[in-house]
């Protein structure tokens, strides 16, 4: 029994696997050049179960010097072990690697569950085998990075190009899809011959310390992929300021993507930034009302909000308007809250005390400045009062100007406001400084790709929802940052072009 009358905090040892208990009870060190390592400093940190509340590991905390000895490793490994293995090699190590994420699915999905809060088996279906895909499609590239021969017109001069590694990265992910932000990263890297050190966020080292040993299992040279857990403040801003580094991969707030492009101006590192949104999702009134409004749901209540991707702002063509509010609202209704680890959990807390606090913050603002609020559903008592959580909340008639309306609140919190004419949608949707991504309900195929073209997102989906793949580029328009996630593209971002010029007389 809990203290005080409380009942017991929920159970979470019994659900675990025993590779996962192990796991667990080991120290959780740096991947400094294939060695697991204490900090210089001896300092750690703590990590947490969001969903009790209940501290679940004390994390290695790199400081700078831990920083200096990964960037140095992983620049050692560029030009050396990971340089002189031949590219069918290289494809062949990658591809042990998402072989060993996709066999170790089960671990890693309980270990990211109950760092992050959300459910192992969405964590399973979703982020691994989204990571997976996006070692495969990568380690499939390596044998086929190509120069080219130049048809210059200077006499006697043959001119090829070689497209070589950018060089060391440092990949700085977010909380909110921990495994498979470190894969969409460090998969393109590596087959771009580039080498890696790798930054978790602090709510949410845990997976990427399990994904390490994977890869000194697969075979990745030392130095090859470093991993190091730690505060934005400390570990992150002493490897983003790390003369030894050539590229930031990041992914996380708008606040930190600008203070890490400023900071990479003074060394001209390549940055690629993918920094959330606010995004609509469109329904016009000759859409697949019920299925749009279901997915609508899901949309936004899928991890909790706690997406770049979510549909937060739902746009309702004003005949359809009332029905799709009540569907969403009796959907968000059906949704159940409780434990990543528990099989029947659709929707987990939100990952800190902080970030519930945040995301309740612009609710009661919004409420307070008169905004309709309909819960659905509550946060779960009992065992789990402890955790992060925060019930679907639906936000009906904000209107434009609302700081609910413009801000990425990244909770599960729904905006929906009804337009009239396509002309009004479009401006409305655009006027925002975000340009992730945007959803699009109709059955006329002319309005839906007209919508597509209008709309300034860098994804949009067309009567569906929230679909990724490793070969689609993924990344925004405007303040969603710059460059892109998956696909060729991504690739192209860790590559650069060298020009050789040989006299032929
Ligand atoms: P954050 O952007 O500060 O954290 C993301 C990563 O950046 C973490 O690994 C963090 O340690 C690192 N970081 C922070 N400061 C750094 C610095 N000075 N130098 C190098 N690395 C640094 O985001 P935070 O504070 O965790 O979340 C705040 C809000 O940001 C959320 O409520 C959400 O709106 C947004 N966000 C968006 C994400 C997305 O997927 N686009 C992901 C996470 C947060
Ligand atoms: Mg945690």
């Amino acid at each position: 029994m809990g203290l005080q009358g409380n009942p017991a905090v929920f159970d979470t040892d019994a659900l675990l696997r025993p590779g996962v208990r192990a796991f667990l009870g080991e120290r959780h060190r740096l991947l400094i050049d294939g060695v697991f390592v204490d900090a210089a400093s001896g300092a750690t940190f703590e990590s947490f179960d969001p969903a009790t509340g209940r501290k679940i590991a004390d994390v290695a905390h790199a400081g700078a010097e831990d920083v200096d000895r990964a960037v140095r490793a992983a620049a050692r490994a560029l030009e050396g072990s990971w340089a002189r293995l031949l590219p069918a090699e290289r494809e062949a190590v990658l591809r042990r690697f998402a072989a060993l994420v996709e066999g170790h699915a089960d671990d890693l999905a309980q270990i990211e569950a109950l760092d992050s809060g959300k459910p192992a088996s969405q964590i399973k279906a979703v982020d691994i085998a989204l990571g997976v895909g996006a070692l495969s499609y990568n380690a499939g590239w390596v044998t086929k990075i190509e120069g080219r021969t130049l048809p210059v017109s200077v006499p006697d001069m043959h001119v090829y190009t070689r497209r070589e590694p950018v060089g060391v990265v440092a990949a700085i992910v977010p909380w909110n899809f921990p495994l498979c932000q470190a894969c969409f990263k460090l998969a393109p890297a590596l087959a771009a011959g580039c080498t890696v050190v790798l930054k978790p966020a602090e709510q949410t080292p845990l997976s990427a310390l399990y994904l390490g040993r994977l890869a000194l299992e697969a075979g990745l040279p030392p130095g090859v992929l470093n991993v190091l857990p730690g505060f934005g403040a400390t570990t992150g801003q002493a490897l983003i300021s790390h003369p030894g580094v050539a590229k930031i991969a990041f992914t996380g707030s708008e606040r930190t993507g600008k203070h890490i492009a400023r900071s990479a101006a003074d060394s001209l590192k390549h940055v690629s930034l993918e920094l959330g949104g606010k995004n609509p999702n469109v329904i016009f009134a000759d859409a697949d009302v019920e299925a749009a409004a279901a997915v609508a749901a899901i949309a936004i209540f899928f991890y909790s909000g706690q997406v770049c991707a979510a549909g937060s702002r739902l746009m309702v063509e004003r005949p359809i308007y009332d029905r799709v509010v009540e569907t969403v609202i009796a959907e968000a209704g059906k949704l159940k809250l409780g434990h990543g680890l528990s099989g029947d959990t659709f929707m987990g807390p939100l990952v800190s005390a902080q970030q519930l606090q945040r995301v309740s913050g612009f609710v009661s603002r919004a409420a307070e400045s008169g905004v309709r609020v309909a819960q659905a559903g509550t946060a779960p008592q009992g065992a789990l009062a402890g955790g992060f959580f925060h019930a679907p909340t639906v936000l009906v008639d904000a209107d434009d100007t609302a700081e609910v309306t413009r801000e990425e609140i990244f909770g599960p919190v729904l905006v929906v406001q009804p337009f009239d004419t396509l002309g009004e949608l479009k401006a409305r949707a655009n006027a925002t400084s975000f340009g992730l991504s945007a959803g699009v309900w109709t059955r006329d195929v002319k309005k839906a790709h007209a919508t597509a073209a209008a709309l300034q997102a860098g994804t949009v989906w067309i009567n569906t929802y929230g679909q990724f793949d490793a070969t689609a580029p993924w990344g925004g328009f405007k303040q969603s940052g710059y460059g892109r996630d998956n696909g060729a593209e991504s690739l192209e971002k860790y590559l650069q072009t060298k020009t050789v010029w040989t006299a032929l007389a």
